[in-house]
Protein backbone atom coordinates (compact mmCIF):
# COMPACT_ATOMS: atom_id res chain seq x y z
CA UNK A 1 0.00 0.00 0.00
CA UNK A 2 1.25 3.65 -0.54
CA UNK A 3 1.16 6.43 1.64
CA UNK A 4 2.34 9.80 1.88
CA UNK A 5 4.26 10.26 5.61
CA UNK A 6 6.21 13.75 4.10
CA UNK A 7 3.03 15.87 4.85
CA UNK A 8 3.42 14.94 8.73
CA UNK A 9 6.61 14.23 9.34
CA UNK A 10 8.03 18.08 9.48
CA UNK A 11 5.01 18.83 12.11
CA UNK A 12 5.80 15.87 13.90
CA UNK A 13 9.12 16.79 14.96
CA UNK A 14 8.83 20.13 16.00
CA UNK A 15 5.92 18.42 18.31
CA UNK A 16 8.67 16.24 19.58
CA UNK A 17 11.60 18.59 20.01
CA UNK A 18 8.61 20.47 22.32
CA UNK A 19 8.12 17.07 23.75
CA UNK A 20 11.66 17.62 25.33
CA UNK A 21 13.54 15.53 22.78
CA UNK A 22 16.04 17.71 20.87
CA UNK A 23 18.71 15.29 19.55
CA UNK A 24 18.42 14.96 16.01
CA UNK A 25 21.14 12.85 14.01
CA UNK A 26 23.78 11.14 14.96
CA UNK A 27 23.27 8.15 17.68
CA UNK A 28 22.01 5.01 16.12
CA UNK A 29 22.54 2.14 18.30
CA UNK A 30 26.09 2.49 19.68
CA UNK A 31 25.94 6.04 19.87
CA UNK A 32 28.47 7.01 16.90
CA UNK A 33 27.91 9.46 14.61
CA UNK A 34 26.71 8.00 11.20
CA UNK A 35 27.30 9.50 7.42
CA UNK A 36 23.69 9.23 5.54
CA UNK A 37 24.99 6.81 3.37
CA UNK A 38 25.81 4.55 6.60
CA UNK A 39 22.14 5.28 8.19
CA UNK A 40 20.67 4.27 4.74
CA UNK A 41 22.76 1.43 4.22
CA UNK A 42 21.91 -0.36 8.11
CA UNK A 43 18.11 0.55 8.15
CA UNK A 44 17.67 -1.48 4.68
CA UNK A 45 20.23 -3.92 6.47
CA UNK A 46 17.55 -4.40 9.37
CA UNK A 47 14.84 -4.94 6.53
CA UNK A 48 16.46 -7.54 4.99
CA UNK A 49 17.53 -8.96 8.38
CA UNK A 50 13.58 -9.37 8.71
CA UNK A 51 13.09 -10.80 5.28
CA UNK A 52 15.44 -10.25 2.77
CA UNK A 53 13.75 -12.08 -0.21
CA UNK A 54 11.02 -10.09 0.46
CA UNK A 55 13.42 -7.01 -1.02
CA UNK A 56 16.47 -8.71 -2.52
CA UNK A 57 18.11 -11.92 -3.84
CA UNK A 58 16.90 -14.64 -5.93
CA UNK A 59 13.31 -15.09 -4.27
CA UNK A 60 11.27 -16.86 -1.64
CA UNK A 61 13.37 -19.52 -0.76
CA UNK A 62 12.34 -23.44 -1.26
CA UNK A 63 12.12 -25.47 1.43
CA UNK A 64 13.72 -25.28 5.27
CA UNK A 65 17.29 -24.00 5.79
CA UNK A 66 19.43 -26.64 5.97
CA UNK A 67 20.62 -25.15 9.16
CA UNK A 68 17.15 -25.42 10.94
CA UNK A 69 17.01 -27.98 13.90
CA UNK A 70 15.42 -31.18 13.42
CA UNK A 71 14.18 -30.71 16.63
CA UNK A 72 12.48 -27.67 15.82
CA UNK A 73 9.32 -28.91 14.27
CA UNK A 74 7.06 -25.84 14.74
CA UNK A 75 8.43 -24.11 11.55
CA UNK A 76 9.25 -24.48 8.31
CA UNK A 77 9.42 -23.26 4.90
CA UNK A 78 10.83 -19.87 3.87
CA UNK A 79 10.48 -18.56 7.27
CA UNK A 80 13.72 -20.31 8.46
CA UNK A 81 15.52 -18.40 5.70
CA UNK A 82 15.09 -14.88 7.44
CA UNK A 83 17.66 -14.07 9.69
CA UNK A 84 15.65 -13.07 12.46
CA UNK A 85 13.95 -16.47 12.79
CA UNK A 86 17.62 -18.08 13.79
CA UNK A 87 19.35 -15.00 15.36
CA UNK A 88 16.16 -13.22 17.24
CA UNK A 89 14.39 -10.07 16.59
CA UNK A 90 16.68 -9.16 19.70
CA UNK A 91 19.66 -10.23 17.63
CA UNK A 92 20.78 -12.67 21.02
CA UNK A 93 19.38 -16.17 19.28
CA UNK A 94 19.27 -18.53 22.28
CA UNK A 95 20.03 -16.07 24.70
CA UNK A 96 17.10 -14.06 24.35
CA UNK A 97 13.42 -14.12 23.68
CA UNK A 98 13.78 -17.00 21.25
CA UNK A 99 15.74 -19.55 24.22
CA UNK A 100 12.03 -21.00 24.39
CA UNK A 101 9.12 -20.98 22.18
CA UNK A 102 8.15 -21.88 18.11
CA UNK A 103 11.64 -20.30 17.55
CA UNK A 104 13.40 -21.90 19.88
CA UNK A 105 16.63 -23.53 17.87
CA UNK A 106 19.41 -23.59 20.01
CA UNK A 107 21.29 -20.88 17.78
CA UNK A 108 23.52 -18.22 18.82
CA UNK A 109 22.76 -14.53 18.42
CA UNK A 110 25.00 -12.28 15.73
CA UNK A 111 25.63 -10.02 19.24
CA UNK A 112 29.67 -10.79 19.07
CA UNK A 113 29.71 -9.34 15.74
CA UNK A 114 28.25 -6.29 16.67
CA UNK A 115 30.89 -3.96 16.18
CA UNK A 116 33.07 -6.34 13.73
CA UNK A 117 35.01 -5.69 10.25
CA UNK A 118 31.89 -5.82 8.03
CA UNK A 119 34.33 -7.85 5.73
CA UNK A 120 33.91 -10.51 8.52
CA UNK A 121 30.44 -10.98 8.37
CA UNK A 122 30.01 -11.03 4.78
CA UNK A 123 32.47 -13.64 4.73
CA UNK A 124 29.71 -15.11 7.53
CA UNK A 125 27.02 -14.61 5.23
CA UNK A 126 28.66 -16.70 2.71
CA UNK A 127 30.05 -19.72 4.87
CA UNK A 128 28.53 -22.93 4.31
CA UNK A 129 25.92 -22.42 7.24
CA UNK A 130 24.44 -19.27 4.97
CA UNK A 131 25.68 -20.03 1.35
CA UNK A 132 23.80 -16.70 0.84
CA UNK A 133 26.97 -16.04 -1.80
CA UNK A 134 24.67 -16.94 -4.85
CA UNK A 135 21.62 -15.07 -3.62
CA UNK A 136 21.67 -12.17 -2.43
CA UNK A 137 24.05 -9.18 -4.54
CA UNK A 138 26.79 -7.59 -2.86
CA UNK A 139 25.16 -4.30 -2.18
CA UNK A 140 22.63 -5.99 -0.04
CA UNK A 141 25.38 -8.49 1.28
CA UNK A 142 27.11 -5.30 2.42
CA UNK A 143 23.38 -3.36 3.87
CA UNK A 144 23.22 -6.97 5.98
CA UNK A 145 26.67 -6.74 7.17
CA UNK A 146 26.58 -2.74 8.17
CA UNK A 147 23.24 -3.58 10.30
CA UNK A 148 25.06 -6.20 12.14
CA UNK A 149 27.92 -4.22 12.81
CA UNK A 150 26.65 -1.15 13.52
CA UNK A 151 22.64 -1.50 13.68
CA UNK A 152 22.27 -3.57 16.75
CA UNK A 153 20.56 -2.28 19.44
CA UNK A 154 20.77 -4.07 23.48
CA UNK A 155 16.51 -4.43 23.77
CA UNK A 156 17.33 -5.91 26.91
CA UNK A 157 18.00 -2.33 28.34
CA UNK A 158 14.04 -1.45 26.86
CA UNK A 159 12.16 -3.91 26.94
CA UNK A 160 11.73 -5.93 30.42
CA UNK A 161 12.29 -9.99 29.51
CA UNK A 162 9.95 -11.10 32.30
CA UNK A 163 7.08 -9.06 31.93
CA UNK A 164 7.14 -8.43 28.09
CA UNK A 165 6.86 -4.30 28.97
CA UNK A 166 8.75 -1.48 27.53
CA UNK A 167 10.64 0.82 29.92
CA UNK A 168 10.37 4.79 28.59
CA UNK A 169 8.33 7.75 29.27
CA UNK A 170 4.53 7.11 28.27
CA UNK A 171 4.01 11.32 27.41
CA UNK A 172 6.83 11.34 25.02
CA UNK A 173 5.89 8.01 23.87
CA UNK A 174 2.74 9.33 23.07
CA UNK A 175 3.73 12.36 21.13
CA UNK A 176 6.39 10.16 18.83
CA UNK A 177 2.91 7.69 18.00
CA UNK A 178 0.55 10.88 17.26
CA UNK A 179 2.94 12.74 14.83
CA UNK A 180 4.84 10.29 13.21
CA UNK A 181 3.25 6.89 13.40
CA UNK A 182 -0.53 7.30 13.33
CA UNK A 183 -0.96 9.00 10.09
CA UNK A 184 -0.68 5.36 8.64
CA UNK A 185 -1.35 3.21 11.97
CA UNK A 186 -4.17 5.00 13.08
CA UNK A 187 -5.13 6.29 16.48
CA UNK A 188 -5.72 3.35 18.36
CA UNK A 189 -3.18 1.00 16.43
CA UNK A 190 -5.60 -0.88 14.17
CA UNK A 191 -4.33 0.39 10.96
CA UNK A 192 -3.86 -0.79 8.10
CA UNK A 193 -6.59 -3.35 8.47
CA UNK A 194 -5.10 -6.27 6.88
CA UNK A 195 -2.68 -5.84 10.39
CA UNK A 196 -2.80 -7.58 13.24
CA UNK A 197 -3.45 -4.46 15.88
CA UNK A 198 -0.81 -3.26 18.07
CA UNK A 199 -2.71 -4.29 21.41
CA UNK A 200 -1.88 -7.79 19.98
CA UNK A 201 1.53 -7.39 18.25
CA UNK A 202 2.96 -6.05 21.66
CA UNK A 203 3.09 -9.39 22.74
CA UNK A 204 6.24 -9.82 20.45
CA UNK A 205 7.81 -6.14 21.66
CA UNK A 206 11.21 -7.60 20.46
CA UNK A 207 9.54 -7.08 16.73
CA UNK A 208 7.83 -4.10 17.13
CA UNK A 209 11.03 -2.42 18.23
CA UNK A 210 13.01 -3.72 15.19
CA UNK A 211 10.00 -2.63 13.04
CA UNK A 212 10.40 0.92 14.17
CA UNK A 213 14.13 1.34 13.90
CA UNK A 214 14.26 -0.15 10.32
CA UNK A 215 10.76 -0.15 9.17
CA UNK A 216 8.65 -2.54 7.13
CA UNK A 217 9.92 -4.46 4.79
CA UNK A 218 8.40 -3.41 0.98
CA UNK A 219 6.78 -0.83 2.96
CA UNK A 220 6.91 3.20 2.78
CA UNK A 221 7.45 3.01 6.85
CA UNK A 222 10.01 5.66 7.78
CA UNK A 223 13.05 4.08 10.61
CA UNK A 224 13.13 6.11 13.71
CA UNK A 225 16.86 6.00 14.13
CA UNK A 226 17.00 9.60 13.76
CA UNK A 227 16.03 10.14 16.98
CA UNK A 228 17.68 8.45 20.05
CA UNK A 229 16.87 4.56 20.61
CA UNK A 230 14.71 5.42 23.73
CA UNK A 231 11.87 7.23 21.53
CA UNK A 232 11.39 3.60 19.94
CA UNK A 233 10.67 2.70 23.59
CA UNK A 234 8.59 5.17 24.60
CA UNK A 235 6.30 4.61 21.62
CA UNK A 236 5.94 1.47 22.60
CA UNK A 237 5.21 2.00 26.08
CA UNK A 238 2.21 4.16 24.67
CA UNK A 239 1.46 1.23 22.14
CA UNK A 240 1.18 -1.04 25.25
CA UNK A 241 -2.12 0.92 25.87
CA UNK A 242 -4.06 -0.01 22.82
CA UNK A 243 -6.53 -2.15 22.62
CA UNK A 244 -5.73 -5.79 21.81
C1 LIG B 1 18.46 -21.44 9.64
C2 LIG B 1 19.19 -20.68 10.61
C3 LIG B 1 19.98 -19.48 10.21
C4 LIG B 1 19.58 -18.42 9.43
C5 LIG B 1 18.28 -18.24 8.67
C6 LIG B 1 20.65 -17.46 9.49
N1 LIG B 1 21.67 -17.93 10.26
FE1 LIG B 1 23.34 -16.89 10.81
N2 LIG B 1 24.01 -18.53 11.83
C7 LIG B 1 23.35 -19.74 11.95
C8 LIG B 1 24.21 -20.67 12.66
C9 LIG B 1 23.86 -22.13 12.96
C10 LIG B 1 25.40 -19.97 13.00
C11 LIG B 1 26.63 -20.47 13.73
C12 LIG B 1 27.50 -21.37 12.86
C13 LIG B 1 28.06 -20.78 11.59
O1 LIG B 1 28.29 -19.58 11.41
O2 LIG B 1 28.32 -21.56 10.68
C14 LIG B 1 25.23 -18.62 12.47
C15 LIG B 1 26.14 -17.61 12.64
C16 LIG B 1 25.97 -16.30 12.24
C17 LIG B 1 26.85 -15.21 12.56
C18 LIG B 1 28.08 -15.33 13.44
C19 LIG B 1 27.65 -15.34 14.91
C20 LIG B 1 28.72 -15.84 15.86
O3 LIG B 1 28.74 -15.35 17.00
O4 LIG B 1 29.48 -16.72 15.47
C21 LIG B 1 26.35 -14.09 11.96
C22 LIG B 1 26.94 -12.67 12.02
C23 LIG B 1 25.15 -14.48 11.26
N3 LIG B 1 24.94 -15.83 11.45
C24 LIG B 1 24.36 -13.62 10.52
C25 LIG B 1 23.20 -14.01 9.84
C26 LIG B 1 22.43 -13.13 8.99
C27 LIG B 1 22.71 -11.65 8.76
C28 LIG B 1 21.41 -13.88 8.48
C29 LIG B 1 20.35 -13.48 7.46
C30 LIG B 1 20.85 -13.11 6.14
C31 LIG B 1 21.53 -15.22 9.04
N4 LIG B 1 22.64 -15.26 9.84
C32 LIG B 1 20.63 -16.24 8.82
C33 LIG B 1 22.09 -20.01 11.48
C34 LIG B 1 21.31 -19.17 10.70
C1 LIG C 1 4.06 5.75 5.77
C2 LIG C 1 3.20 4.94 6.57
C3 LIG C 1 3.76 4.39 7.87
C4 LIG C 1 4.28 5.09 8.95
C5 LIG C 1 4.49 6.58 9.08
C6 LIG C 1 4.56 4.10 9.96
N1 LIG C 1 4.24 2.85 9.51
FE1 LIG C 1 4.43 1.12 10.53
N2 LIG C 1 3.86 0.08 8.87
C7 LIG C 1 3.33 0.64 7.74
C8 LIG C 1 2.84 -0.42 6.86
C9 LIG C 1 2.13 -0.22 5.54
C10 LIG C 1 3.11 -1.64 7.51
C11 LIG C 1 2.80 -3.05 7.04
C12 LIG C 1 1.48 -3.47 7.66
C13 LIG C 1 1.06 -4.88 7.34
O1 LIG C 1 1.47 -5.81 8.06
O2 LIG C 1 0.34 -5.06 6.38
C14 LIG C 1 3.76 -1.28 8.77
C15 LIG C 1 4.16 -2.20 9.71
C16 LIG C 1 4.49 -1.89 11.02
C17 LIG C 1 4.80 -2.85 12.04
C18 LIG C 1 4.85 -4.36 11.84
C19 LIG C 1 3.49 -4.93 11.66
C20 LIG C 1 3.51 -6.38 11.24
O3 LIG C 1 2.47 -6.83 10.76
O4 LIG C 1 4.53 -7.03 11.35
C21 LIG C 1 5.03 -2.16 13.20
C22 LIG C 1 5.35 -2.74 14.57
C23 LIG C 1 4.90 -0.77 12.89
N3 LIG C 1 4.56 -0.63 11.56
C24 LIG C 1 5.03 0.27 13.80
C25 LIG C 1 5.08 1.62 13.45
C26 LIG C 1 5.36 2.68 14.39
C27 LIG C 1 5.48 2.51 15.88
C28 LIG C 1 5.43 3.83 13.66
C29 LIG C 1 5.82 5.20 14.14
C30 LIG C 1 7.09 5.28 14.84
C31 LIG C 1 5.14 3.49 12.27
N4 LIG C 1 4.94 2.14 12.19
C32 LIG C 1 5.07 4.40 11.22
C33 LIG C 1 3.28 1.98 7.44
C34 LIG C 1 3.76 2.99 8.25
Amino acid sequence: MKMRPMSIVPAGLAVIAAAGLSSLPAQPALGEGLSADQAYSIVRGGKLYDKWFALAGSGRPKGTHKAWPASNTKKKGSTTHRCKSCHGWDYMGKDGAYKSGSYQTGIVGVRAYAGAEPAKIVAVLKNDTHGLGGKVEAADMNDLALFVSKGQVDMSKYIDYATKKPKGDIARGGAVYATVCSGCHGRDGKLPKEMKSFGKQMGNPWEVMHKILNGHPGEDMPSLRAFDTQAAADAMVYMATFPK
